[in-house]
C-alpha cells in the first residue's frame, strides 16, 4: 500500500503545506485508491467516485482501515457513473484538483466491446472535462495510456512520437488526449495527461477475463495453476510500480510550472522486462517464501491481439518538467506487492 512517508521529502511538503479539495474519479480501483490512501495521509479533503463496475468495495475498506478517524472524516465516496453528466457536475463542485483515473482498462476488453470501452473512455471523459471546466478546477490530471503509441516502432517511447492505435481502448485513450488538449486551449482549462506504462501494485485486480499480467500470474503462482504467456514470452514491457504512478499524478497536480500543463507525460520506470523475464522474476520472488513454487512452469500460447510487441518509455519529459524520480525499479516493485497477493491467496498456497 502506498505511503506518503515512501514518496519524495518535495511532494509531501507541497501537499502538506496547504489543504486542497480533491477529486478522484475510479477510486474503487488500483490506481485510484492508493490516490485516495495518500491523499487522507497528507489531511487531504478528497471527494471519491465510482461506479464498481470493475473497482471493489474492499479497496475503498482498505483505504479507510489504514488512515486515522479524523483522515476518515475527510473522505466522501459518491457512487456514480462519469457516462452522466449531472453526475460529473455535482462531484466537480468546489473542487481544486481532478485526478481521473475512471475509465474501462484492458485492450481486449474493448476489442470485444468497444461501444462500452467508449461510452466510459470518450463519453464519460467528455462529461468530466465539461464538468470540471464549468465548475473552474485548477487542475485536470488524467490517466492516459502508453497503448497511445500504437504500432509505432520507435524505442524508447518518446512523448512527440505516436503510430496508429491498436485496438478501441488505445483509441479512447488518445481521443482524451485530444480533447484534454482542445480543453486547454479553448478553455483555459490546465490539463496534464499521465501515459501510464504497465502499473502494479496491491489492489491490482487478479481476477476476471481481463486481469492484467502481474496479478495474474501472481494468483496463479500461489495457488498451483498454470502460469499462461502469451506469445513467445519475448514481448516486452516497462513495468511501473504504484508509488512511481502515485509520485507523478501528485507531481503533475501540483507543479506550478507554466511549461509543465497542457501537456502529456509517460509515467514508468525506464527499464524494459520481457515477459519471460518477469515470470523468472516473480518466480524468484515467491520461492523465498514458498519454496515449492520453484517447482513452478510457464505454458507458451498465442500471441494476444492487440498488444504491441515492446514498450519502453523516456521518462526524461517527466523528470525535467515534473521533477519525476521513480522510486521503485521492478524488483523492489515486486517484492512489496507480492506481500498483498500473498496475504490474499497463500492459505490456500501453503494448505
Ligand atoms: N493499470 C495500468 O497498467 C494502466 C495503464 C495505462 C492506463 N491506465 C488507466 O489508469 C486508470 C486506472 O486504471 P486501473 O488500473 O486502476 O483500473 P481499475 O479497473 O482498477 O480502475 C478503474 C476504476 O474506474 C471505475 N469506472 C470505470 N468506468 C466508470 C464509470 N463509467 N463511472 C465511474 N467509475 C468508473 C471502475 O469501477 C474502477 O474502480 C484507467 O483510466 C486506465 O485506463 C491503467
Amino acid at each position: 500500500m502506498t505511503q506518503l512517508s515512501a514518496l519524495p521529502a518535495g511532494v509531501v511538503a507541497t501537499l502538506t503545506a496547504q489543504p486542497r479539495r480533491w477529486l478522484v474519479t475510479g477510486a474503487a480501483g488500483f490506481i485510484g485508491s492508493h490516490l485516495v490512501e495518500v491523499l487522507l495521509q497528507a489531511d487531504q479533503k478528497v471527494v471519491a467516485l465510482d461506479n464498481f463496475s470493475t473497482g471493489h468495495q474492499r479497496n475503498l475498506d482498505e483505504v479507510v482501515a489504514g488512515v486515522t478517524a479524523a483522515q476518515r472524516g475527510r473522505l466522501e465516496f459518491v457512487r456514480g457513473d462519469i457516462r452522466d453528466l449531472a453526475t460529473c457536475a455535482a462531484v466537480c463542485t468546489g473542487i481544486d484538483v481532478v485526478l481521473h483515473q475512471a475509465a474501462l482498462g484492458s485492450v481486449p476488453r474493448s476489442l470485444a466491446d468497444p461501444l462500452a470501452t467508449h461510452d466510459s473512455n470518450v463519453n464519460g471523459f467528455l462529461n468530466m472535462l465539461v464538468a470540471a471546466r464549468d465548475a473552474g478546477v485548477a487542475r485536470f490530471v488524467y490517466a492516459a495510456s502508453s497503448s497511445t503509441y500504437g504500432d509505432s516502432p520507435t524505442l524508447p517511447k518518446v512523448e512527440d512520437v505516436i503510430g496508429r492505435p491498436l485496438s478501441p481502448y488505445a483509441v479512447t485513450k488518445y481521443v482524451n488526449e485530444l480533447y484534454a488538449d482542445v480543453f486547454g486551449r479553448c478553455y483555459g482549462l490546465q490539463c496534464v495527461g499521465l501515459r501510464y506504462f504497465n502499473v502494479f501494485g496491491a489492489r491490482q485486480d487478479p481476477e476476471g477475463a481481463y486481469a492484467a499480467v502481474i496479478p495474474k500470474w501472481a494468483r496463479a503462482l500461489l495457488l498451483g495453476d498454470t502460469v499462461h504467456i502469451n506469445g513467445d514470452g519475448e514481448t516486452s514491457r516497462d513495468f511501473c510500480y504504484i508509488d512511481n504512478t502515485v509520485q507523478a499524478n501528485l507531481l503533475a497536480a501540483l507543479t506550478t510550472r507554466a511549461d509543465a500543463v497542457n501537456t502529456v507525460y509517460n509515467v514508468a520506470a525506464h527499464r524494459q522486462t520481457t515477459l519471460n523475464q518477469l515470470f523468472e522474476a516473480m518466480r524468484a520472488e515467491l520461492v523465498l517464501r514458498f519454496p515449492d513454487i520453484a517447482k513452478a512452469r510457464a505454458q507458451h500460447q498465442d500471441f494476444r491481439a492487440g498488444d504491441v510487441r515492446h514498450s519502453l518509455a523516456d521518462i526524461g519529459r517527466a523528470q525535467t518538467l515534473l521533477g519525476y524520480v521513480p522510486s521503485h525499479d521492478v524488483t523492489r516493485g515486486l517484492a512489496e506487492a507480492m506481500d498483498w497477493y500473498i496475504a490474499r491467496f497463500a492459505p490456500v498456497a501453503t494448505a
